[in-house]
């Protein structure tokens, strides 16, 4: 494993929309390791493939709950989406910023995991947040795009970016 390097706003590879993954070898196996490495030296709960410059549908999550573990997500897909709440979010990829966002409360995502097998999983609160913010990634979205405001420093919680 090794650690990437995490791209910044103004990167272009944050404004492309990312392949869908084909190949389920080690060459994706060995991005999803370095992509968990990165995200968890970087002190986030979320990372997706064009953060580290990839421009492929792969994302890692850890929220970092006692049950939470690492979930990676390969294409994945939002199936059903309920609710609608306005939180604050940051990104690994802005910086010393936070934002204002209005997310669902409750996702459902189809995805495969690195070996190509479909999951299908369900989050919800910060979990549903991060998940609408990593796919956002794969499609050139960034949440200072979408954001209601910008939070002052110290108005919110300081939750880990993504
Ligand atoms: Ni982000």
């Amino acid at each position: 494993m090794a650690l990437r390097q995490i791209v910044k706003i103004g990167d272009p590879a944050l404004r492309k929309h990312a392949r869908p993954v084909e190949k389920f070898g080690q060459r994706l196996h060995t991005l999803l390791d370095d992509m968990a490495q990165t995200m968890y030296d970087a002190n986030g709960c979320g990372l997706a493939a064009p953060q580290v410059g990839i421009l492929q549908r792969a994302v890692v999550i850890d929220m970092g709950g006692e049950d939470d573990h690492l979930v990676e997500l390969v294409n994945p897909q939002i199936v059903s989406a309920e609710g609608e709440e306005e939180s604050t979010e940051g990104c690994l990829s802005v910086p010393d910023r936070r934002g204002y966002v209005v997310r669902p409360v409750r996702v459902t995502v189809r995805a495969q995991n690195r070996c190509g097998m479909p999951i299908e999983l369900t989050g919800e609160g910060m979990f549903a947040r991060c998940i609408c913010h990593e796919l956002d990634h794969l499609d050139g979205r960034l949440y200072v795009d979408i954001m209601t405001r910008e939070a002052e420093k110290g108005e919110e919680d300081a939750g880990e970016d993504a």
